[in-house]
């Protein structure tokens, strides 16, 4: 498994693993070179066996990080790469002297709740009816260094 920066070619392996998960906003190609385009932000690719199976994109805009989106394939799902995905993120956010990350979660989306809660995410508000098909949204924080965080 190799966590790094997502090159364009990653593009089209992250459209299909996102229509995995209906759910999710379904970003188009353009869209990932667009946020390629921003300079707030990064996409990263875990890969395995020379192929992507799963990505995240989070902007930096100090003093937080946020997480835009994260999907894994459901064939690489509980293999802790969302895991190894977000510590990669935690490197990047102590290199920008980001001190807490932040995310808009589903709040019937009890898998990706429980990885957040497990990575030391807390609850700090919600969005009643934010999505199109007036789903809620929840606003989670944690802090960007681990550690800190666990011996609190
Ligand atoms: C949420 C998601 C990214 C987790 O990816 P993953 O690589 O399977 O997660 P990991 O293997 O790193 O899981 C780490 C821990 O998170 C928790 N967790 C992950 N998936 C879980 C699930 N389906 N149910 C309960 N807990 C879960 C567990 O505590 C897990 O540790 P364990 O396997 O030792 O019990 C993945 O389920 C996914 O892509 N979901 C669809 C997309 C999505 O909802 N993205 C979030 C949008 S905000």
């Amino acid at each position: 498994m190799i966590i790094r920066r997502a090159r364009k070619e990653d593009y089209p392996y992250f459209v299909l693993i996102e229509k995995q998960h209906p759910l999710l906003p379904q970003w188009s190609e353009n869209i990932f070179i667009k946020e390629n385009d921003n300079p707030h932000s990064v996409t990263l690719s875990a890969e395995e066996n020379g192929k992507p199976v799963a990505f995240l994109n989070f902007i930096i805009l100090r003093p937080e990080a946020e997480i835009n989106l994260i999907a894994v394939d459901k064939a690489f799902l509980r293999q802790k790469i969302a895991t190894k995905l977000l510590a990669k993120l935690r490197e990047y956010a102590k290199k920008n002297l980001c001190s807490s990350i932040i995310l808009e979660v589903r709040a019937d989306n009890a898998p990706a709740i429980s990885f957040y809660k497990k990575e030391g995410f807390h609850i700090e508000g919600s969005r009643p009816k934010f999505y199109n098909d007036n789903g809620d949204a929840l606003l989670m924080r944690a802090a960007a260094n681990k550690e800190i965080q666990s011996e609190k």
